[in-house]
């Protein structure tokens, strides 16, 4: 089977490899020229471990290649994948903009039967959306089938995540499509559910608002650990013994990032409240999340007074370690309301950088944590990458001018920290 991934972000890079790696004929389609020449020559315009040298490997064995010629692979290609982005709309919903274009392209350059796959995140109700813009555009009624069927990759493990899926989710009414998908992924062994494409895509949202609300709810917990003197990392190992509740996303810290919890969430939020529903769990998840950067500046400037002239040093932007992604990234809100308390700051990521705005222009970005440290008055944790997690604090003793340590990841214990002398804030394991 000869397929077509239409979008070569994260998710559409990602979904080509592994289908090449599944052993399909593959073409990836992007309307961004270099983007695609870049890919070509196999090289990825992202940060994603592992997923250069497998895209490589697989132009190089001809099982995949990239184009920007739109009618050409629309008609070579029977099963049609569609990734591309669904940012948020001012208002918190989906823009299905680049989706419609897609679909009204498909309807006006096929040429015969066609299988359309969304894998992109998409509001419930997309898929008759999908169809319904085919159909639109056709010029002669050529048969088609719509389907969805969602990823559950984690950037920073999409190559993992992906050549080892815990389910397979298949969104469609048609019988034809259903068998179509599962052959495409028989030697994947997890199990395969097949539903309405209104449930799938119900399930995307709802899986992804479910892991918030672990975060925002340990989160909270930890705000009342720092109070009694209870360890919360302690806490979380001890629920998530239950297998109720498990051992995963318990990690507190100043709150989750990224494209698409917050993107997520809120999108289901809004879905709810078109239909008179209010989700009133997930608007104290968002709203926890939303004030948890803030809950470790506080901590910060009841410790320093102000920060104003203060020098600060941040290690970790990233919204999280192994990606340089940094949408929504909490290290971002910390670094805002720092500099709108005119502290200033050092910065140290090894992978991520700041994005082009004026208001960061002041933000000294340092290619060593030694170098972000120096001098500094005090230093927050944002990011656990494992440079971070590394640092000798028995060193940098000698390096920071004053020894104040806030860790918006837990990544350090309170007692070998106090011991070494310094004053260090976490969240929820202070103990
Ligand atoms: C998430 C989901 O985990 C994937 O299953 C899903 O496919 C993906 O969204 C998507 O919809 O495309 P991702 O956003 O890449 O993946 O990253 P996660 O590993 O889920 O982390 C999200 C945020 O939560 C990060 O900021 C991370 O630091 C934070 N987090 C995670 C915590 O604060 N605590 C935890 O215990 C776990």
């Amino acid at each position: 089977m000869n397929l077509l991934v239409i979008g070569t972000g994260y998710v559409g890079s990602t979904t080509a490899m592994v289908f090449a790696e599944l052993g399909w004929k593959v073409t990836g389609l992007d309307v961004d020229a270099h983007k695609i020449n870049q890919l070509g020559q196999g090289i990825l315009h992202f940060y994603e471990p592992g997923l250069e040298e497998l895209i490589r490997k697989h132009i190089q064995s001809g099982q995949m290649k990239f184009t920007t010629d739109k009618d050409k692979a629309i008609q070579e290609n029977d099963i049609i994948f569609i990734c591309v982005g669904t940012p948020s709309l001012p208002d918190g919903s989906a823009d299905l903009r680049f989706v419609k274009e897609v679909a009204e392209e498909i309807g006006q350059k096929m040429n015969g039967y066609k299988l359309v796959v969304t894998k992109s995140t998409v509001p419930v109700g997309t898929q008759e959306l999908i169809a319904s813009w085919i159909k639109a555009a056709q010029e002669q009624q050529y048969p088609f089938d719509a389907a969805s069927n969602p990823e559950f990759l984690r950037e920073g493990k999409a190559v993992e995540d992906a050549l080892n899926p815990d389910r397979i989710i298949i969104g469609t009414p048609s019988e034809r499509a259903a068998n179509q998908l599962k052959a495409l992924y028989h030697s994947f062994i997890c199990p395969v559910v097949v539903t309405s494409p209104r449930t799938a895509e119900f399930i995307k949202y709802a899986s992804n608002a479910f892991l918030a609300t672990k975060i925002s709810y340990i989160n909270e917990l930890a705000r009342l650990c720092d109070k009694l003197n209870v360890n919360v990392k302690e806490v979380a190992s001890g629920i998530g013994l239950d297998p109720r509740i498990g051992p995963s996303f318990l990690q507190a810290g100043i709150g989750y990032g990224g494209s698409c919890f917050p993107k997520d969430v809120s999108a289901l939020i809004l879905t709810a409240k078109h239909n008179n529903i209010e989700l009133s769990v997930l608007e104290k998840v968002m709203q926890v999340n939303q004030t948890q950067h803030s809950y470790l500046t506080d901590k910060a400037r009841e410790r320093l007074g102000s920060f104003s002239d203060k020098k600060i040093a941040i290690l970790g932007l990233a919204f999280k370690p192994d990606t340089d992604d940094i949408r929504e990234a909490p290290s971002l809100r910390i670094i805002e309301s720092l500099l709108d308390e005119r502290a200033q700051l050092t910065l140290y990521d090894p992978v991520a950088v700041l994005p082009n705005d004026v208001k960061y222009a002041s933000v000294a970005v340092c290619m060593e944590v030694e170098e972000a440290l120096q001098d500094a008055d005090a230093v927050f944790l944002c990011t656990e990458w494992p440079t971070i997690r590394s640092i000798d604090w028995s060193k940098m003793k000698q390096v920071m001018a004053r020894g104040n340590v806030f860790d918006g990841r837990n990544l350090l214990n309170a007692q070998h920290m106090k011991a070494l002398g310094y004053y260090y804030q976490s969240i929820g394991s202070n103990d």
